[in-house]
């Protein structure tokens, strides 16, 4: 596998251009609203109306599609008995969950462009046009945002709410600059959606963010809104799709920055070997064994605390091998890197007498890791077979 991205890359120019096309076919695009429903037959009636009145009073081609987990919460009866051609309910049954129903919905969706909200109440209809006319003046995505000037979210939202909402932003930095990338309210247009939909893996609340890292949306625009809580019905984010987000995260990482991403994981994985190395000598040491002894004991313990972590993290697209083989290539691919250290340490305090000998052994261990994350990248744990998309699901 090459280092960096790793994708089928449309070259950004000709994404451009279709983009530059797109926004100067029509001055007046139509919208399709992709909501996806989880017991929310209370807040339907309002959210339609109101949603109603941009095609109504503001002449908005729209159409609306409520991706519904089998909510059995008269939901189906309530659309039925609308009879508006312009709602399409869609009951879903199988691969339930707010990331697929959403991009379910990107696929069902006729419209030049896409809108995606809650149905709670939480994300108010009326910003609509906003978020479709900054396509129109040329963004890739349009982001309902609480935290840009304008912007807020209700009063009571407690600490932990807060802090949790700051840390998840945080942990999205290095893929956008957005101020709020977390939220579930967003635009993009129907072409940039096609473009990635054979690569879309949502596993979580965070579709917004994973449309922004695939669709490439570089010209992201934040339009202001105001977060209201939900009126009727329970939120349904939980500790565990916290837990999922962090996954996305990783995910979202090696699809983005490719074998940069396992190097960064060998590099942690390798941090935390020392942490361990040092406690076990320390542990021996006090059970009053010998330092030779314990020194070895230190080195195997990492070792293979290193491989497991190695495995199921850095290089866990190659899981599926053999764990023999691997444990052998692993301890090889460590054992090359220690005699190149050697020998490059040793090389350059030779080379440069005036060096001091911990900036040649410096040297040697960068030599050292270098070489045995690449031996174990390319060699022990083999990334030819795994294809684009078994590596999305990491
Ligand atoms: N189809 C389907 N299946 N829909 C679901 C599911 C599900 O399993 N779980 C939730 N939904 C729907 C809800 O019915 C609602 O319309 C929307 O997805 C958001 O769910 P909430 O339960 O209201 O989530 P939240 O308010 O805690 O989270 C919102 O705010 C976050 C930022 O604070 C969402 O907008 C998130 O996307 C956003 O990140
Ligand atoms: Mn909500």
């Amino acid at each position: 596998m090459p280092f960096g991205p790793n994708r089928d890359k449309e070259p950004t120019t000709r994404q451009g251009d279709q983009h530059e096309r797109d926004s100067q076919i029509k001055a007046v695009p139509s919208v399709s609203v992709v909501i996806p429903t989880y017991r929310e037959a209370e807040n339907l009636p309002s959210l339609i109306a109101r949603l109603k009145e941009l095609r109504t009073v503001g002449g908005m081609d729209l159409e609306l599609l409520i991706m519904d987990d089998d909510s059995r919460d008269g939901t189906r009866e309530f659309i039925e008995g609308l009879g508006e051609e312009w709602v399409r309910l869609f009951i879903r049954t199988s691969e339930r969950g707010l990331g697929p129903a959403v991009c379910d919905g990107l696929k069902s969706a006729h419209g030049d462009v896409i809108v995606v909200m809650d149905a709670d109440l939480s994300h108010p209809p009326e910003c609509i046009p906003a978020l479709v006319e900054a396509l129109g003046a040329g963004h890739d995505f349009a982001l309902g945002s609480r935290y840009v000037e304008g912007g807020s979210t209700a009063k009571d939202w407690g600490f932990f709410r807060r802090l949790n909402s700051r840390v998840a932003t945080l942990l999205a930095k290095p893929f956008t600059d957005a101020k709020d990338p977390m939220s579930g309210f967003f635009a993009l247009r129907r072409s940039a959606c096609e473009q990635a939909a054979h690569c879309l893996n949502p596993i979580g609340y965070k579709i917004g963010l994973e449309l922004i890292v695939k669709c490439e949306c570089e010209r992201v625009k934040e339009i202001p809104f105001h977060f209201c809580d939900r009126k009727a019905g329970e939120s349904k984010l939980t500790l565990a799709e916290q837990a999922r987000y962090v996954r996305h995260i990783r995910r979202l990482f090696i699809y983005k920055y490719g074998a940069w991403a396992n190097l960064a994981q060998f590099l942690a994985v390798g941090a935390l070997g020392v942490i361990v190395n040092l406690a076990t000598l320390t542990l021996l040491m006090d059970f009053g064994l010998g330092i030779k002894f314990s020194i070895a004991a230190a080195i195997a313990v990492s070792m293979a605390f290193n491989f497991v972590l190695n495995r199921r993290f850095t290089f866990s697209h190659a899981r599926n091998g053999s764990v023999t083989k691997q444990f052998f290539g692993y301890i090889g691919a460590c054992s090359l890197g220690a005699l190149l250290n050697y020998f490059v340490a040793c090389g350059l305090s030779r080379q440069f007498p005036s060096l001091c000998p911990q900036l040649a052994a410096a040297g040697g261990i960068i030599a050292g890791v270098g070489a045995n994350f690449l031996f174990n990248q390319f060699a022990v744990f083999k990334t030819e077979k795994a294809t684009e998309e078994e590596r999305a699901v990491v």
